[in-house]
């Protein structure tokens, strides 16, 4: 900070010195489009970056809530990123969406619906509660907090995989939804959907599948003749799926969606309210205000690139999965986590101190997630990380070699997904 906040507004600073103070600010920490950056950073390329903040900008002031009163075009783009999604996800007709804020938001929404729409069909729940693999998204715990229900998480995950008998056996008359991640976070590899979806069936459950990483990588995979599980609606029992945009859809935050396989379920979604002086209060998501510059900058991406350029930057993400498997399987002490099936690769090692590997790669200027169970690495790949693969994967040589001979003194760096 260069000066106490009170002091800042106190006195008006021009704006030549604003200018000055964000660029310092900015280039003096992590850059996000950085190369060597793997922990997270969507990155399409500057011409798409360029896009989506001239669609930002032009839509910067506009509240997407007043979009059906006062912005029409906003509420184009959103209804027409909903019908792009809804096609790549293999959706029925009379299904909907909605745009949301982000993963967070979406799951949040989908938790909120799934329970309401128990509330009707299953009124024997007392005590709704969800079943989640271990690795599903932190935000179905805050949702479930939020909104009074139960999460029985597995405490396992066997060969990196949704623990499928553990789910099994945690479902009761209590239970009124299931999930499945395409991919989790945590190690990349996707759900078993279809085995999660009889188990779906079966018990008459609402099952999400959060594709906030996957939803905009896994069609293109298909495309390209990756052969794959089932994990989009064309699973009949898929009630609700979350997509991010501003992950790999390449859009600026916070823009994600949430999709449901019939309109006649947004009567549990949505939050309506007339008693107060300004008539009716209408929404489909948690939020009121919602900028519409992320929306804006979603729908320019998608337009822009198209089927075509997402297909070609997931298969530069292939190409480079696939180098970068190989890479490290041929590292000796190393080995990859479960079986990478989109663009995410976890290692670790069942003899080195991994926590030092990624301090002594953070020395060398490599950006990496930490995983703490088993201690490991997970790369988020983006379009343009084939270019980087040699030079991570000497640098990751050279490192384990250095904590091998204990070269390596650890930092304090402790492993956090945020704090
Ligand atoms: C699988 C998955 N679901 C949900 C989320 C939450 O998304 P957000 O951070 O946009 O709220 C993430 C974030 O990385 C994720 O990886």
């Amino acid at each position: 900070m260069t000066d106490q906040p009170a002091e800042l507004f106190s006195t008006r600073r021009p704006a030549e010195w604003i200018r000055a103070e964000l660029a310092q600010a900015r280039d003096t920490e992590a850059r996000w489009a950085d190369r060597r950056n793997l922990r997270a950073s969507y990155f399409a390329g500057d011409d798409v970056v360029s896009l989506a903040a001239e669609a930002f900008s032009s839509y910067l002031g506009k509240n997407a809530l007043y979009g059906a009163l006062a912005y029409p075009s906003v509420r184009r783009f959103e209804a027409e990123v909903v019908a792009i999604l809804l096609g790549l996800l293999r959706a029925p007709s009379g299904a909907t969406g909605s745009i949301t804020t982000g993963g967070t938001e979406s799951i949040f929404m989908a938790v909120k619906t799934a329970r309401d729409w128990a509330r009707r069909s299953k009124p024997h729940a007392t005590a709704p509660a969800i079943v989640v693999p271990r690795t599903a998204h932190a935000a179905f715990d805050k949702a479930a907090h939020l909104l009074g229900l139960t999460v029985r998480r597995m405490a396992h995950s066997p060969g990196f995989a949704a623990d499928l008998d553990g789910m099994a056996a945690a479902i009761d008359d209590d239970t009124i939804m299931i999930v499945g991640s395409a991919p989790p976070y945590a190690y990349g590899m996707v759900d078993p959907i279809p085995a999660i979806a009889a188990l779906a069936e079966r018990h008459g459950l609402w099952l999400h599948v959060d594709a906030c990483v996957g939803g905009m990588v896994l069609p293109f995979l298909r495309d390209l003749g990756v052969s794959l599980p089932t994990f989009d609606f064309a699973l009949p029992a898929v009630a609700s799926m979350s997509v991010d945009l501003h992950k790999y859809g390449y859009a600026f935050h916070g823009c994600s969606a949430l999709l449901l396989r019939d309109e006649a379920l947004t009567a549990f979604q949505r939050f309506d309210f007339d008693a107060w002086p300004v008539g009716l209060y209408s929404t489909a998501n948690f939020t009121g205000s919602r900028g519409a510059g992320p929306i804006a900058s979603a729908w320019a991406v998608m337009t822009y690139l198209g089927r075509e350029g997402y297909r070609a930057l997931v298969g530069r993400m292939l190409e480079a999965r696939i180098r970068l498997v190989d890479g490290i399987s041929r590292i000796e002490g190393l080995e990859v986590f479960g079986r990478p099936d989109t663009t995410l690769v976890a290692f670790g090692s069942p003899s080195l101190a991994m926590p030092l590997i990624v301090d002594e790669m953070n020395r060398r200027g490599w950006t990496l997630a930490r995983l703490t169970d088993p201690p490991g690495i997970l790369l988020l790949l983006n379009g343009f990380h084939h270019e980087i693969v040699e030079d991570f994967l000497a640098d990751l040589g050279d490192a384990v070699a250095r904590v091998r001979r204990g070269d390596v003194r650890p930092t304090a760096q402790p492993a956090v997904y945020t704090v």
